[in-house]
């Protein structure tokens, strides 16, 4: 089964692509636009997907290269990006083991891309390798969602017209709690619908990890980062409080 983990697969990243198009903004867009500004060297984004996040940062005028696990968001992601006439370095690579020869000015990871990684220890490795590819004074962005948007609706079902006109369908149940690990699985069924008739289907098992506020700081400060500001719902300084969905860290590494 652990094929099917996370693996955002071809009808995944064309119900991804139709739901959060390029510019779909949670006011995370905006945000981190914001915080970039200024930057003049490469910025480098983790998980980019389908270039929701990517593309408007570009058109903005920053330098921003991706890396995605899923060929198919990758397709999504570099047909966006040729429809515009950018080219930015897109590679597949994965957060375990993703290589560059460049130090970045920033790096950012929205969405809550990081909690895909379900082991502690394993991103807790990922976090220093993104400390290692940061420039001295460069900074580390992520989002995290909160621990109450994790533990909502246990199922759910939503569907989306296509480019085609034929319909896409999402049933979402959460099948396993894990308070120990801090995890959740949930089984997606994605399918998709030509007149009336299934004509694929795709099943993921999507498992993500949440991280206590506290938890995260510390876990950034035992890598080395300092200077940690921690946001509620993308107003940069503002402390999160309970009702936040999206909790923003940012952390500098040192000179
Ligand atoms: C929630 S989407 C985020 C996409 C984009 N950053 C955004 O803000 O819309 C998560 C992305 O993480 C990618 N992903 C999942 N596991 C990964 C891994 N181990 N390494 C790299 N990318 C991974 C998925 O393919 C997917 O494109």
């Amino acid at each position: 089964m652990l094929e099917l983990n996370n693996r955002y697969g071809k009808l995944a990243s064309h119900v991804y692509n139709l739901d959060k198009p390029i510019g779909k903004s949670f006011g995370d867009v905006e945000f981190y636009r914001a915080r970039l500004e200024g930057c003049t060297r490469a910025i480098l984004e983790p998980a980019v997907g389908n270039g929701r996040m990517l593309v408007p940062l570009i058109e903005a005028g920053l330098d921003v290269v991706g890396f995605d696990a899923s060929e198919d968001m990758l397709d999504h992601c570099r047909r966006q990006c040729a429809a515009r006439s950018l080219s930015p370095d897109l590679t597949i690579q994965t957060f375990d083991s993703f290589a560059y020869r460049k130090r970045f000015e920033a790096v950012i990871v929205p969405a809550g891309s990081l909690q895909l990684i379900t082991d502690h220890a394993a991103a807790m490795a990922v976090l220093v390798r993104f400390f290692d590819h940061l420039a001295p004074n460069g900074r580390l962005i992520v989002d995290l969602d909160s621990i109450g948007s994790f533990l909502g609706d246990a199922s759910s079902f939503r569907q989306w017209r296509t480019e085609d006109g034929d319909l896409l369908s999402l049933t979402a149940q959460r099948i396993q709690i894990d308070y120990v690990a801090q995890t959740t699985v949930s089984s997606l069924r994605y399918e998709r619908w030509v007149n009336g008739q299934l004509a694929e289907s795709e099943l993921e098992f999507f498992s993500l990890r949440w991280w206590g506020v506290h938890e995260f700081i510390l876990a950034l400060r035992a890598i080395g980062f300092v200077e940690i500001t921690v946001s509620g719902n993308y107003q940069h300084g503002r402390a999160p409080n309970n009702d936040d969905g999206a909790i923003t860290f940012e952390a500098r590494r040192p000179a």
